[in-house]
């Protein structure tokens, strides 16, 4: 089969990831177990998780000429991803997530750095190789205007858009409507709906706004059907990055024209893999694992 060629338009950062028994409330300090810096970054996490899922990926990005800049391009070689639109500048810092891992959860704060440099310009120059992909995919550490001027380039070529709208923010109406594909987690649905009911907004999006709901699953509307597909249960080691798996396996399947349920199935399976190691990163599984995985 010919592998889906996609295209990532995002953020590639460093992961600064402390573990802990507690998180700190305002003011508090605590001690913490330990620290790992590991590669992340939404864009650059679905451009690798894509990648280990069998698509042929390019990163569309920018990093500092620093350590962690370097870091990141080895890490997106030796994943597959191809960097020939991964830009190295001078007058910014590779972007840094701060993750704190406590009490079964994450806390994230990202300086974007560098990543404020994938500008509508940078963009629009590679229009004519963003006509060769079978998909786009963009997230949201990233200028809100590259988002907007993604959204239409993807309605002016006819290749279609997945959004995932992390972190969360209000997004033009008109952005919603040229995306194909719209991705928020339910907090994320809520500032984009004004808090509106996840059954009553799926509604207004038929096949294309799916809202994932964590432990029970990912819901959308199909033009007929209310749906709720399923996730699977897995002993979770870190949740950080299953949202990217989810999409980076979601795509890859929709680039390969799979329908919409064998799309979300295998985005389900990937995701529940993707918790069960440390780091963004650290968990996203092979093709050959997820479609394992899907057998047993
Ligand atoms: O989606 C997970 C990612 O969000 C982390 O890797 C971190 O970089 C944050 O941006």
């Amino acid at each position: 089969m010919k592998k889906a060629k996609i295209a990532v338009i995002g953020s590639s950062s460093m992961d600064l990831v402390v573990t802990s028994a507690k998180r700190p409330s305002a003011g508090e300090t605590v001690l913490g177990e330990s620290f790992q810096t590991v590669p992340g970054g939404k864009g650059a996490n679905q451009a690798v998780a894509a990648a280990r899922l069998g698509a042929d990926v390019y990163m569309i990005g920018c990093v500092g000429t620093d350590p962690y800049g370097e870091a990141v391009l080895t890490n997106f070689r030796e994943n597959g991803v191809h960097t020939d639109y991964v830009e190295p500048v001078t007058d910014a810092r590779t972007g840094t997530a701060h993750i704190i891992l406590a009490e079964g959860d994450n806390s994230i704060v990202v300086v974007k750095g560098a990543n404020d440099h994938v500008t509508p310009d940078y963009v629009e120059k590679l229009i004519p190789f963003f006509q060769t992909c079978d998909l786009l995919m963009i997230q949201q550490e990233i200028p809100e205007e590259t988002v907007e001027t993604m959204a239409q380039i993807s309605a002016d070529i006819g290749v279609p858009l997945l959004l995932n709208p992390a972190p969360a923010r209000q997004i033009p109406a008109e952005v919603i409507e040229q995306a194909a594909f719209l991705t928020p987690n339910e907090h994320e649905a809520a500032v984009l709906f004004d808090g509106g009911n996840p059954e009553d907004v799926t509604k207004r999006y038929p096949g294309k706004l799916l809202i994932t709901e964590g432990e029970k699953g990912v819901r959308y509307y199909d033009g007929a059907t209310e749906k709720l597909i399923p996730s699977f249960s897995v002993q979770v080691v870190d949740t950080t990055g299953a949202g990217d798996t989810f999409n980076a396996a979601f795509g890859t399947a929709i680039a390969e024209k799979q329908d919409m349920e064998a799309a979300l199935l295998f985005a389900n399976r990937a995701a529940s893999l993707s918790v069960t190691g440390f780091g963004a990163q650290g968990g996203m599984p092979t093709r050959e694992e997820v479609e394992r995985a899907l057998r047993s």
